[in-house]
């Protein structure tokens, strides 16, 4: 069932700089999680400390029993086996057609011979919908294949743990559909992990199982998607909903003169929550939840047409 992540009192810094701290969350094995937050909030850099790229001033990161913060080096190559990453810029290598970038990490780390490296790149290509294309070079094909082709190398390890830096960002709306669909049928048919770093609030308000808010140098909030799409909180609700009115300024945080003018603005109703996006393959959702049921379970009362299947934005599937 892919592999928990318990991170625990994390910060990290550059210099002077804090980027963020005191961030404690525990990513649930098997579930989908999305994390948000304003551009520059440090989300590269948590993927990054996950992995154990970067290492964090102070925390623990606990995966299989092992502390990714603070562990030997030979324990993180080991440990690194568990990930595949999708980097924020796709990081192809230029020189290498499709096929050779996807069968790097089987180069790298097995021992397979290069029949079997054939069927796997093969069968990954096909996964992402990339068949046909092994020959094509990174810079020749659109940024949407791109992210597709990174992605088939972040599965060929068969990893328990995914983690995806704005798979989105520069696909238009159609193409970010799809892939989105891509994830939740990945996450129901391999046992992994998913922690998907987003811009996009559709896909923040119906791919996840779980929400994650990086604001202000601190883990604003993270829980199961009904309760942040629920919370009155201002930052999460303002981000969620990308409104205007509330603490988030253009440079991140609003000064008191611009919060002054709006202090009798109301905060527009919450929109309905939509039903979460369902694979398309047939298999159910690992972690299927019922729809509303955390929110009956806590109390809430979901916004006036939350989960009505007409209401919810789906994908063709
Ligand atoms: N290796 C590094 N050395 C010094 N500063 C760094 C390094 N990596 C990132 N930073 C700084 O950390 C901050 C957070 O960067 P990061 O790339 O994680 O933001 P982000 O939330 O992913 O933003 P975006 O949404 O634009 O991708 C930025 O101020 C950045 O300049
Ligand atoms: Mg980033």
């Amino acid at each position: 069932m892919g592999v928990e992540i318990k991170v625990d009192n994390l910060s990290k810094s550059f210099g002077k700089q804090l980027i963020w701290g005191d961030v404690s969350l525990t990513i649930p094995a098997g579930e989908v999680s999305v994390m948000l937050g304003p551009s520059g909030t440090g989300k590269s850099v948590f993927l990054k400390a996950l992995i154990g790229l970067l290492k964090p001033d102070t925390g623990s990161i606990l995966i299989e029993g092992t502390d990714i913060a603070s562990c030997s080096e030979k324990d993180l190559y080991a440990i690194r086996k568990l990930f595949g990453v999708l980097f924020q810029d796709g990081a192809m290598f230029g020189s290498m057609n499709l096929f050779d970038n996807v069968a790097f990490p089987l180069r790298e780390h097995t021992k397979k011979t290069e029949s079997q490296i054939r069927d796997v790149v093969m069968e990954k290509m096909d996964l992402v919908g990339l068949i046909g294309a092994e020959d094509k070079l990174p810079g020749e094909i659109s940024g949407g294949m791109r992210k597709r082709a990174g992605l088939a190398r972040a599965l060929v390890l068969d990893p328990e743990i995914l983690l995806i830096d704005e798979p989105d960002s520069g696909l238009d709306p159609v193409r970010t559909s799809f892939i989105n669909q891509l994830f939740i049928d990945l996450n129901a048919q391999i046992d992994a992990t998913f922690l998907i770093v987003t811009h996009d609030i559709n896909t923040a308000r119906t791919v996840p199982d779980n929400i994650g808010l990086l604001y202000h140098k601190h883990l604003a909030m993270f829980g199961p998607r009904e309760m942040l799409l629920s919370s009155e909180e201002p930052v999460v609700r303002q981000f969620l909903n990308a409104q205007t009115v509330g603490p988030i300024g253009m440079s991140e945080e609003k000064d008191a003169d611009e919060l002054e003018a709006e202090k009798d603005l109301d905060m527009p109703p919450l929109p309905p929550i939509p039903l979460q996006l369902e694979p398309s393959n047939g298999i159910p959702r690992r972690s299927q939840r019922e729809p509303g049921g955390w929110c009956r379970d806590n109390g809430v009362t979901p916004p006036p047409g939350s989960f009505d299947h007409k209401m919810s934005m789906t994908t063709g599937g």
